[in-house]
């Protein structure tokens, strides 16, 4: 819906059902004097001024649980699609150029004795360490406490002897895939410094929020090849991709597309929608922001 269609039809609105591109502001809130609950359908909220909301005594939920293994499926379809060049063959052949079978040709790296880290404590990375021992991978994390600001709070709900600091996951691992949500205290998290600490042989996976990668960074470590490649489902300014990401072969780029099945989509909705009905018959939201 257009920003200003959606000033308008908000005024007598009790419950509001955004998206994660419909920005919830101060604006929104103040055109929306009736509302008792914004029930975002995403597990990220970073579209939504929380302590606004707080401060009104408008409830906020998300759906979290419903989309963690959609995610983490889509983080190891970008896993192996960036380290065993899949967009990249398909282009070759599309484009004409596969003339005959070569032993060197397009040489991707394996996974099994590798090491993945996970950055984020939540349900998703821990879904996606989940599955690394199918591959043959180990899995360290680097969960951060962050401090509760609005739409970012994430204390790690468990923390094991695989935790280790960034820096040591950063300089360790063959695999590197982000967990955290968006927001001010995660922002450009993975900037120049730490993308120069990663092995020059290591891809960067990012299926959580645009803004923790400086897309700048990013495309200058990739030009000076500190790293081997990187897979993107998410971007700093969507739906713009940063054009010197287009020119890599070893980048693989997908359409915020982390919930994106049916199954999941349709539990994201239903879950946001029971949200409402919970709240607007006085009962307590089901999965309440943080
Ligand atoms: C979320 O729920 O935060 C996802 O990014 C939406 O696909």
């Amino acid at each position: 819906m257009p920003r200003a269609e959606l000033l308008a039809r908000v005024a007598d609105a009790d419950a509001l059902i955004p998206v994660i591109t419909d920005r919830v502001d101060d604006e929104l809130l103040d055109a929306a004097p009736h509302l008792k609950i914004i029930a975002n359908i995403g597990v990220g909220y970073d579209n939504i001024d929380a302590a606004a909301a707080r401060k009104r005594g408008v409830m906020v939920t998300n759906t979290p649980n419903v989309l963690t293994d959609a995610v983490a499926e889509l983080t190891w379809g970008l896993i192996l699609g960036v380290t065993r060049r899949l967009a990249e063959g398909d282009r070759v052949i599309r484009a004409g150029n596969w003339n005959r079978w070569s032993f060197e040709f397009m040489l991707g790296a394996g996974l099994t004795g590798k090491q993945l880290g996970i950055i984020g404590g939540g349900r998703i990375g821990r879904a996606v360490a989940a599955k690394a021992s199918a591959f043959g991978m180990s899995a360290v994390f680097a969960r951060r406490e962050r401090p509760g600001a609005a739409g970012e709070a994430v204390a790690p709900s468990s923390t094991g002897p695989e935790d280790i600091p960034l820096d040591r996951l950063l300089v360790t691992s063959d695999v590197i895939s982000i967990h955290t949500p968006g927001g001010h205290a995660t922002r450009h998290l993975i900037d120049r410094k730490a993308l120069a600490r990663m092995k020059r042989s290591a891809f960067l996976v990012n299926t959580a929020r645009g803004s923790v990668v400086d897309e700048d960074a990013l495309v200058w470590a990739l030009g000076e090849r500190l790293i081997a490649g990187a897979a993107l489902d998410v971007f700093e300014h969507e739906p713009n991709v940063h054009p010197g990401l287009l020119s890599f072969d070893n980048v693989l780029l997908v359409p915020h597309l982390g919930s994106a099945t049916r199954e999941t989509r349709t539990a994201m909705a239903d879950l946001a929608a029971r949200n409402v009905i919970a709240v607007l018959s006085g009962n307590p939201p089901l999965t309440p922001v943080p």
